[in-house]
């Protein structure tokens, strides 16, 4: 059995102001596509035998809208991926004792030619009780992913020498010269293999009370939040890595429309750009104009107003920690 896990629980923050803590990314339409990002993600997992969703209270109602057909896993609370995918692990092997988890990100824009890769990472995950992530050719020492490096070649997949998260750039270098991949932030694993790993970690205790199944709301509250990534994937034994062939953009920040975007400057909404290009012009339902400026974003949305050099777009997460949006 193939269950599709799609994480929608995050913020988005880098986006603000269309992405907002009531309003977060993968509820978006971003690039030249009508449907949501959690949408889009639900259709391309539609090959698995069941669809799970794991996210958070407050967002459970507009994911039963958006995905009527899943099964919505509403998560004690917000601490991250870490606890959410063994609260999810934990869930789907209840309902099916043989199943492989597909583990997805829902606020990514993925190519074609994703079936055939997650196909391939999901027999792995079977064949090897390892756990499995999908790497993507990177182009730049980005900081905001994680590293992948590969080691013995098995064919149809590495075994994975080390996995590093959100390296500093120096480093982020050094990885991408060693012939690193980036992490895609999709997974597939045994809800065994995963809980195995998970509980040689940060989330022994979420694991302990999964598995006595009593005070899971206790062992969420007590626990930091924590990424998969360092909570488990950085410190596991048997990690694979099966090479993406597909496109790939996470959308992690503004600059990214321009990387999707085919004309000279990127428009979400109504825009008119005279004598001016490399820019990123996003609004709801107000007209956007900009004369003669480069390399700018401009985003309007609800009452807010951001302008941003695309160069320091991820800097967008000072304006929204100056607001706490989050609160
Ligand atoms: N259910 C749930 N609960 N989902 C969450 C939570 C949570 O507390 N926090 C985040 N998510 C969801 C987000 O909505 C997104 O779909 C996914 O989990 C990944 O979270 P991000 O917060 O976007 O992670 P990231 O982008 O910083 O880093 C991850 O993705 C990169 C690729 O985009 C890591 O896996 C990196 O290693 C990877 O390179
Ligand atoms: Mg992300």
């Amino acid at each position: 059995t193939t269950a599709a896990v799609l994480l929608a629980g995050g913020t988005g923050t880098r986006l603000y102001p269309a992405s907002r803590s009531h309003r977060p990314k993968q509820f978006l339409a971003l690039g030249d596509d009508d449907r949501s990002l959690l949408r889009r993600t639900a259709d391309r997992a539609g090959f698995a035998d069941e669809l799970f969703v794991v996210t958070r209270e407050s967002y459970a109602d507009r994911v039963r809208d958006l995905v009527p057909e899943a099964t919505v896993l509403v998560e004690p609370a917000g601490r991250d991926t870490g606890p959410a995918l063994a609260y999810a692990a934990s869930e789907v092997r209840q309902r099916h004792s043989d199943a492989v988890m597909l583990c997805l990100p829902s606020d990514h824009v993925v190519g074609d030619g994703f079936r055939s890769t997650a196909e391939t990472a999901v027999d792995v995950a079977a064949r090897t009780d390892a756990l499995v992530t999908l790497g993507v050719e990177p182009d730049r020492p980005a900081t905001g992913y994680g590293y992948i490096q590969p080691g013995a070649d098995h064919g149809d997949h590495y075994a994975v020498e080390q996995f590093r998260e959100k390296p500093d750039e120096q480093t982020a270098q050094e990885l991408l010269d060693a012939g690193c991949y980036w992490n895609a932030g999709m997974f597939a694993w045994t809800p065994d293999a995963f809980l195995d790993a998970a509980r040689d970690g940060p989330l022994d205790a979420v694991v302990d009370a999964l598995e006595a199944g009593s005070g899971v709301e206790d062992a969420f509250d007590a626990i930091e939040p924590v990424s998969v990534d360092y909570a488990v994937l950085e410190r596991a034994e048997d990690v694979r890595v099966v090479p993406a062939d597909f496109a790939w953009d996470d959308v992690g920040a503004w600059d990214a429309l321009l990387r999707l975007a085919d004309e000279k400057n990127a428009t979400l909404g109504d825009a008119l750009a005279i004598d001016a290009s490399g820019n990123v012009l996003a609004s709801d339902d107000k007209h956007v104009s900009v004369v003669g400026a480069d390399d700018l974003v401009v985003a309007a949305f609800d009452d807010r107003v951001l302008v941003v050099p695309t160069d320091d777009a991820q800097r967008v997460r000072e304006v929204v920690a100056e607001l706490r949006e989050d609160d």
